[in-house]
């Protein structure tokens, strides 16, 4: 992977000699490129900065970095006044210009290859494995996600990501907009998780799901 990403980035300073030094226009190059915005915050490996509460986005699939960066620029997500984090995220999804763009440094995102993170939240893994049953059916036993079902892979997130996540679909600080079904989906699920201790437990047997 490491030599891939080289060979990515020797390929990218090829491209930009072989025109003259200009920005990428297309591609993973161009992806690369887009995402100098995202590594102040997200890191150059994408494995995130939880000083500046952003999460690890390497190992998301192109499909849901995609539909995430649009809804942050369309303001599906990050638009809520309580979104003390989304609202840090989504003047940076509106740097990106156009849906093609999007695209670019979405695949680019997707060869960012995880890191196993480390463990923040205290929880029963036991008692999160029962209470994972529900979450399977879209996000698959091995929380490796589904991409019909537009369930994103769970087990290369961070504990506190998670329970971040889930508090807020649980309050309507994610999910919030009569335009957003899938928010709308997790938001009922969320609503019917008791309490912190669920979201703790869930949170700490999706941990021990190993990443790919
Ligand atoms: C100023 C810091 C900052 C910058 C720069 C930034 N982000 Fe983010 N990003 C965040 C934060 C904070 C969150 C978490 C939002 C939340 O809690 O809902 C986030 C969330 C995300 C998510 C959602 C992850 C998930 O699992 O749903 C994606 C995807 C993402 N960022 C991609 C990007 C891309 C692509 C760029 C560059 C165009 C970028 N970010 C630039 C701070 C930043
Ligand atoms: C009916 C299908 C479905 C079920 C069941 C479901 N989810 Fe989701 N989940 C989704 C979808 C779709 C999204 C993406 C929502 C969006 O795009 O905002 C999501 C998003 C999430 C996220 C945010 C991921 C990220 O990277 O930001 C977390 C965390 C999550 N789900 C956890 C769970 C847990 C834990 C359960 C079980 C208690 C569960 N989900 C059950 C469909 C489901």
């Amino acid at each position: 992977m490491v030599l891939a990403r080289r060979t990515i980035a020797s390929l990218a300073l090829f491209a930009g000699v072989a025109a003259g030094c200009s920005a990428p226009t297309e591609g993973v190059a161009r992806g690369e490129f887009l995402y100098q915005n995202c590594a102040q915050c997200h890191g150059v490996d994408g494995r995130g900065d939880t000083l500046v509460d952003a999460p690890q986005i390497a190992g998301l699939p192109a499909w849901y970095v995609t539909e995430q960066v649009q809804r942050f620029r369309g303001g599906l997500r990050g638009a809520h006044h309580y979104d003390v984090e989304g609202l840090k995220m989504r003047p940076m999804a509106r740097t990106i210009k156009s849906a093609a763009d999007v695209a670019f440094v979405a695949e680019y995102v997707a060869t960012l290859p995880p890191a196993d993170p480390a463990t923040t939240v205290k929880g029963d893994s036991a008692k999160g494995q029962t209470a994972y049953a529900t979450c399977a059916a879209c996000h698959g036993a091995d929380g490796g996600g589904n991409e019909v079902m537009k369930a994103p892979p769970l087990r290369q997130l961070e504990d506190w990501y998670i329970v971040s996540q889930l508090n807020k679909f649980k309050t309507g600080v994610r999910g919030y907009s009569p335009d957003d079904a899938l928010g709308a989906q997790m938001r009922g699920i969320a609503g019917g998780l008791a309490d912190e201790v669920v979201l703790n437990d869930l949170a700490a047997y999706i941990q021990t799901l190993p990443s790919p």
